[in-house]
């Protein structure tokens, strides 16, 4: 079943309202609602009185309509009694001053009193809602993250070193603690890498005490909320357990370790934030955000708050656009959501979040938005059975790793280098070519996959370079970038020629590096001619100086010292190939080569459409289901190799040559079942 529906606050709203906004929904197609996860002190007013009478009129009312319900668990904002029962539970960020109370998250995911108090509202409502026909899964908390350093977290990471290392020995061994004679003789010596003292303002404590603590800290939230899962299990055994995680920007928790807990992986999908006041969406955002959030578990995946309004808190953004709402949800299940819940319900009149807008306006009318949501509900209803657990198939994957990033918070390398820009600048050259590619981690097998993106595992394990190697012996084409291999998994610098444990496979060694200054580039020259090079491209923030041991040149760098080295290499490697690029350089960059590493790695795009639309596939079984997204305000016109079947019209689209819309969405089948 494909779930459509919404985030509600009924508790915002008088109970009067409740009925009126419940027929609304059932209106626009909505079957489920998300419930209850910033409720806590309705929930339980004080310590153990818990009031659940509300909650449950307002699911009565909602499920009389056929929707749905997935509960929260509301501890991500805790009641001020909580807090003034632990005021040791605040937490503490890098600059060692703790919060204090009055926004949310402002808790220590430590502290035992609080862990205590999150385990017991958990169980209250898990006993309460187990039978419930209502309730069909649960959110815990919401959007986990958010370092602390306070003294529970500091004894608690005291604790977890001593398990992993054993040995205070292995330890400063491991950290290279002899450097400014940092050797600790006792476990309580060890400190959290607060930024305090620093003298630059910023910390720069031992990189491996550091990647340690970044670790440990993600291992902190993975544990809270198993804490929740164990009880929602165990008390609701035939419930879903989801968490709504935040796209592939969010680099404070291992999303792979916090998504291994979950059924399923749900995210928040905002296009238009109150910060971004660019006038464009960039498609391929959003997109590397679905497959990272697919490939935390390779599954299919919610969007349990999809955009529904302008956002803002103190300042409002941009309002979308008529059509790209349901084009923004429509872009999230192409890329693999079997269900779209949009935040919020209604535009809430008092709190942090006023202007974050919802569906209806805050006098409660429904309007434009509601309006364009409705009208998708009802294509919803149509179409939703065949799309739902329909899979996204990918032969291109994208190595994200968190220890990498993790590394790259603590030495940046370059002020101009931002990993998740990077991993985008390489993405955005197979999105803009259609081609799926699936985000996987530095633990798995990629058998299975023709071209393997691993773009600045600066962290790297020798099994997980031995798994790329094996990869492509096997046959597979692998795209290195630039700062791979340089660190062990302790944070320290391998003891070998750069790309370190992937030399071999890349064919070449760093001989070595010049960090570039901002605005510094130099022309490329090109010497492979399968190459279609449109413009001039640039080698930009960082350039390798590399010797070529095996591989072949295929650019080289025009000017500086290193003028002539090779800048771009080419290495067969048992059936397959490795391409080192030896700088970052940008999109364009990466733009010009996809065509020439999908044909390396034999991969076929399935068509090229006109600028500004993106074709999407996701099959149920061995039909495939064809998305095609106008992303622009302008209309489009498209070639169809053969009539196919419009699923949300029902109409089949008998023309070779057919118009999109501005913003239009289209899915499509052939109706002979086979697609293209
Ligand atoms: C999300 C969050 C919601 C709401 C929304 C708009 O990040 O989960 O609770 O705050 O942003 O700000």
């Amino acid at each position: 079943m494909f779930r459509f529906g919404v985030d509600y606050y009924p508790e915002h709203w008088p109970e009067a309202r409740w009925e009126i906004d419940a027929r609304l929904m059932q209106e626009a197609g909505f079957n489920t609602a998300r419930l209850a996860e910033f409720a806590w002190s309705r929930l339980e007013p004080s310590p153990g009185r818990f009031e659940f009478a509300w909650l449950d009129r307002a699911i009565a009312i909602l499920h009389a309509q056929g929707i749905q319900v997935v509960l929260g668990t509301p501890t991500a904002s805790p009641p001020p009694w909580v807090m003034a029962l632990y005021p040791d539970a605040y937490r503490v960020p890098e600059s060692g001053q703790a919060m204090s109370y009055g926004n949310r998250r402002e808790y220590c995911p430590t502290h035992a009193g609080y862990r205590e108090r999150s385990r017991l509202i958990t169980q209250a409502l898990a006993e309460h809602y187990a039978g419930h026909p209502a309730v069909i899964g649960w959110q815990t908390d919401n959007e986990f993250g958010d370092r602390c350093y306070c003294d529970h977290c500091r004894a608690a990471f005291q604790g977890w070193l001593q398990h992993k290392y054993g040995a205070l020995g292995a330890l400063n061994e491991a950290w290279g603690t002899v450097f400014w004679s940092h050797e600790y003789s006792a476990w309580a010596q060890i400190p959290a890498p607060l930024a305090t003292a620093a003298p630059f303002g910023e910390g720069s404590p031992n990189p491996g005490l550091a990647l340690d603590y970044y670790r440990f800290m993600s291992h902190q939230y993975v544990a809270f909320q198993r804490e929740q899962i164990d009880i929602l299990h165990n008390r609701c055994p035939d419930h879903f357990i989801t968490h709504n995680l935040m796209g592939s920007g969010y680099d404070r928790l291992n999303y792979f370790d916090l998504a291994a807990d979950l059924d399923f992986v749900s995210w928040d999908n905002y296009r238009r934030m109150q910060w971004t006041f660019q006038p464009e969406v960039r498609p391929s955002e959003a997109a590397l955000a679905h497959a990272t959030m697919r490939g935390l578990k390779h599954k299919n995946f919610w969007v349990m708050e999809q955009q529904a309004g302008a956002g803002g808190w103190q300042i409002v953004s941009v309002a979308p656009r008529p059509g790209e709402l349901q084009l923004w949800a429509y872009q999230s299940i192409a890329h693999g959501a079997d269900a779209i819940i949009f935040f919020r319900w209604r535009s809430a009149r008092f709190g942090t979040e006023q202007y974050w807008h919802g569906l209806l306006d805050h006098d409660g009318r429904t309007g434009r938005r509601y309006t364009e949501i409705k009208q998708m509900g009802a294509e919803i209803a149509r179409v939703g059975a065949q799309i739902a657990g329909s899979e996204v198939r990918a032969e291109v994957a994208l190595l994200l790793d968190y220890d990498t990033r993790f590394a790259f918070q603590i030495q940046a390398n370059n002020p101009a280098f931002h990993y998740i820009a990077h991993v985008h600048d390489i993405f955005q050259a197979f999105h803009a070519r259609n081609v799926a590619v699936e985000v996987v981690s530095a633990q798995e097998e990629f058998t299975g996959y023709k071209l393997l993106i691993v773009p600045a595992l600066y962290v790297l394990r020798e099994e997980t370079a031995a798994a790329i190697e094996r990869f492509v012996r096997q046959g597979g084409a692998v795209l290195v970038t630039p700062r791979t291999g340089v660190k062990d998994e302790t944070n320290t610098i391998v003891d070998m020629p750069l790309p370190g444990y992937l030399a071999r496979l890349c064919g070449i060694e760093v001989e070595e590096y010049d960090s570039l200054p901002a605005g510094v580039s130099q022309p490329l020259a090109f010497t492979n001619e399968d190459i279609h090079i449109p413009e001039t491209l640039h080698a930009r923030i960082w350039c390798d100086v590399v010797r070529t041991v095996d591989a072949q040149v295929v650019a080289r760098y025009t000017q500086d010292y290193y003028a002539n080295s090779p800048a771009i290499t080419l290495n067969a490697f048992g059936a397959g190939h490795a391409v080192y690029v030896a700088t970052f350089g940008d999109a364009a960059l990466y733009t010009a080569l996809a065509g020439w590493l999908l044909k390396l790695a034999k991969v076929e795009a399935i068509a090229t459409p006109p600028a500004g639309v993106e074709y999407c596939v996701r099959w149920q079984g061995e039909q495939r289901i064809l998305f095609v997204l106008n992303h622009i305000a302008e209309e489009q016109h498209l070639a169809l190799p053969e009539p196919m079947l419009n699923l949300l019209t029902g109409e089949t689209i008998p023309l070779s040559s057919v118009d999109l819309q501005p913003r239009q969405v289209m899915i499509l089948a052939a109706p002979s079942g086979n697609g293209w």
